[in-house]
């Protein structure tokens, strides 16, 4: 069934096989999960060590106990390995407790309602004396609970089309030259969640720039979750958005986040910021409102048993062994089952081939990721909604499907793929025929 343009009848013997193949699958009553970018059990085993490494000993650097109250900006010690993970200086930086997505939540939520620089700084003062609405950019496709954040402010989300290098910076700048109350721009820079981006040079420059036309409120939310999650030997260098802020004057511009949630234990690691002075100034003020410090027992353990960055990537180098054979079993059987076939004409999709991360992203025929998500769902395969990688869950030319091979097995990927492509498959044929 190669490369053939199908006659009437040979396009419905073809749908007649796949729905054939498609009912034995399904009456395996399968159930396989390709959802969400967790580590797999093997993955949070080689962190195990974290617990009791302390001994009892729970003194920090600057002689404080970790086991009392305080420290909102984080203990010193995390501080200085959350800089150099995130290339700054410790002054820069706050560690805070297991989730970076609660930071930026917060980020937001104190940037909307009590300001950057106080009162008057509030987003939703500015809209309100406008009589407008706060909005972000959001380069699509992208991550949904960045969206959901958003989403449950109301702040309105503004999709911007994603490059193979990143957003579209003159779209961006159009925008923001247009309008003032657009207050911030989503990036996961490296190894985009979920189309496996990495932005070049040239757009982290002119993302540098922003704030000299979006103003002083506007924030840059900067998520670098993968910053050292690779899967080639040779990884791509991103820029350092917060050395060419500097020397553009919009360090206040920049939010620099991420974790060790996909480092260590996912739902029991560390978060960071890296920001100007001024703005951890101001955050720590309004933080300081909800929680008298983090979990700095934890920052402890994560310092005594990360050490460096050497050390941390000796540990990302045994997730890549863990990794990599699943993204191989994924891509192998998208290449075997869909690399060469055309229906009339038609390339059956096309997906990426990250260097890093946790996602490949495959793209439908037009009009078709939810008929395949329906599909794969019916059979025991259960995939991140169609739409989920757009702002209100919109994938205008519903193409998308995010897929994610972390958690399950090896058998399971292989599995769960084969289902994925006989849907793939089913579900163009069937558009062809007009069902
Ligand atoms: C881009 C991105 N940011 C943040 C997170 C969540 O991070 P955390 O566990 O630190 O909250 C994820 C998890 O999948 C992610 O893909």
């Amino acid at each position: 069934m190669k490369d053939q343009l199908l006659n009437p009848q040979q396009l419905q013997a073809r749908q007649q096989e796949l729905r054939q193949q498609y009912e034995a699958v399904s009456s395996k009553k399968l159930n396989l999960d390709l959802t969400r970018g967790k580590p797999s059990t093997e993955q949070l085993n080689l962190s195990d060590e974290l617990d009791g490494i302390l001994k009892g000993n729970y003194k920090c650097q600057d002689g404080s106990d970790a086991r009392n109250y305080g420290g909102i900006m984080g203990i010193p010690e995390a501080r200085k390995l959350a800089a150099d993970y995130l290339q700054t200086i410790p002054a820069r930086t706050m560690v805070g407790g297991n989730s970076s997505l609660q930071f930026m939540y917060q980020l937001v939520t104190s940037a909307l309602y009590q300001g950057v620089r106080g009162a008057a700084s509030a987003w939703s003062h500015e809209a309100a004396a406008t009589g407008g609405k706060v909005k972000f950019l959001c380069p699509a496709p992208g991550y949904d609970r960045h969206f959901a954040i958003c989403e449950s402010l109301d702040i309105e989300m503004i999709p911007v089309a994603m490059n193979t290098d990143g957003p579209d910076m003159n779209q961006v700048e159009a925008l923001l030259k247009a309008d003032p109350l657009i207050k911030g721009i989503w990036c996961v820079p490296k190894y985009a969640n979920p189309d496996g981006v990495v932005y070049s040079h040239n757009v982290v420059a002119r993302m540098a720039q922003l704030g000299r036309i979006a103003g002083a409120n506007f924030r840059i939310f900067w998520d670098n979750a993968y910053a050292e999650h690779h899967l080639v030997d040779n990884p791509p260098e991103l820029a350092n958005i917060l050395a060419l802020s500097e020397a553009a004057g919009t360090l206040d511009n920049v939010l620099v986040i991420g974790s060790t949630s996909k480092i260590t234990h996912a739902g029991a690691g560390i978060s960071f910021i890296a920001t100007s002075e001024a703005n951890l100034v101001s955050f720590a003020d309004q933080l300081n409102i909800a929680t008298i410090g983090p979990d700095k027992i934890n920052q402890l353990r994560h310092v005594h048993f990360l050490k460096d960055m050497p050390t941390l990537r000796a540990l990302m180098q045994r997730h890549r062994e863990i990794l990599q054979p699943k993204f191989d079993v994924l891509l192998n059987v998208l290449e075997t089952g869909l690399g060469s076939r055309t229906i009339n004409g038609k390339t059956l999709g096309n997906w990426t081939k990250p260097q890093g991360g946790y996602f490949v992203l495959f793209n439908t025929q037009s009009g078709l990721a939810d008929a395949v998500v329906k599909l794969t769902a019916a059979a025991g395969v259960k995939l991140t909604p169609a739409g989920s990688t757009y702002p209100y869950r919109r994938d205008p030319a519903n193409t998308n499907i995010r897929l994610a091979p972390s958690f399950p097995s090896l058998p399971e990927i292989e599995a769960a793929m084969q289902v994925f492509v006989l849907c793939v498959e089913l579900a163009t044929v069937e558009r062809e025929l007009g069902l």
